[in-house]
């Protein structure tokens, strides 16, 4: 609950904790209050019978949801924070009227704080530190060190971004959060027999580097984590190349090799064309930096499907990228128990 001139209004987890206790009533089932959202992106549909509404993401300090805007007094815009009448029922979900909004910087600093997701930043530099410290091929150890300068502009950047616009990792922080998962999966592979062929300390160095384009992929001062002009123009690929090469030459005689594997490394991670990469992936490292990108990114979707279904429900709502719903009962535990036969 956030409180503003001594009212108590829900955001999202409160919300979501309401319909988990099956709590729901007619609309406004919280305090009785219309509820306070940040909004993310927001696409303007038409229903079959000719009604305009908005297809948009709402989230809050806890992550998101999917939402339907029936009607709305302010333009939904990814970014506005909105206060807003809400219904909730089993086949829509959450659907929204807003009554007003405001742009992010006029909110107070402890509202944002309720408002804007964030990874734990502190916590992931800590862990990107330790990462780089064991890197132990110089030249790789010495671009991160460049890349990750406290003092720089890029690590200042890498900090702040999130890792999508939508679905997976769509925090501040987010995409240093996914770098670092990436990089801590690519060592337990290595750990693994099969990959003992795997060059460990270039693997680091691609999963820390591989989204690097995102820094400027995505706006996030403003917590939209909408996809930029310059994100939309050249993708995270090409951007993440560019910024390798202008870290490769602030480090006297960087080999060549190095650069080509990781350029390679960054143009390939998504696997396949169709999913964007430029070519797919040619080296043993590039191969299993795009598996464990994927599967990242993947979990993290699974994730948050589990943690915003309301409990006792047995499927997640769809999930586009997915291309499902997510089955989430039941467990042995949840099972009625079985009369013994005589
Ligand atoms: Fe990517
Ligand atoms: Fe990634």
């Amino acid at each position: 609950m956030v409180e503003i001139d001594g009212k108590r209004y829900p955001t999202l987890a409160d919300i979501r904790d309401a319909i988990s206790r099956g709590e729901t009533g007619p609309g406004n089932f919280v305090n009785n209050s219309p509820g306070i959202f940040l909004l993310g992106e927001t696409d303007l549909r038409t229903t079959s019978t000719g009604s305009e509404f908005y297809d948009s993401v709402v989230r809050d300090r806890t992550g998101e949801t999917r939402v339907k805007i029936w009607s709305w007094k302010e333009k939904p815009v990814a970014g506005l924070v909105v206060f807003a009448d809400y219904k909730h029922d089993s086949r829509y979900g959450l659907s929204l009227e807003i009554l007003g909004g405001k742009p992010l910087p006029s909110v107070s600093d402890d509202l944002l704080c309720e408002l804007v997701p964030s990874a734990d930043v502190e916590r992931e530099r800590k862990l990107l530190e330790e990462l780089v410290a064991a890197v132990s091929t110089e030249p790789l150890r010495k671009l991160l060190q460049v890349a990750f300068d406290p003092q720089s502009e890029i690590y200042d950047a890498y900090c702040k971004a999130p890792a999508a616009s939508s679905y997976h990792h769509v925090r501040i922080g987010g995409l240093i959060e996914h770098s670092v998962n990436v990089a801590k999966i690519c060592l337990k592979v290595c750990e693994l027999e099969f990959a003992s062929h795997a060059d460990r300390d270039l693997l680091v160095a691609g999963a820390l580097l591989h989204d690097i384009g995102k820094i400027w992929s995505y706006s996030y001062d403003d917590a939209s984590f909408s996809i930029t002009t310059k994100g939309a123009l050249e993708d995270h690929m090409a951007i993440g190349v560019k910024i390798l090469a202008g870290l490769v030459a602030r480090i006297e005689s960087f080999p060549n090799y190095y650069e080509e594997q990781l350029t390679h490394m960054i143009v390939s991670h998504h696997g396949m064309r169709e999913w964007g990469a430029t070519v797919v992936p040619k080296t043993l490292e590039a191969m299993i930096l795009h598996n464990c990108d994927r599967l990242d990114a993947k979990v993290e979707e699974f994730n948050q499907l589990i943690e915003q279904t309301p409990a006792g429900e047995e499927w997640s709502e769809y999930q586009r990228i997915l291309g499902t719903k997510v089955y989430l009962g039941r467990r042995p535990e949840d099972e009625p128990l079985q009369q013994e036969e005589a």
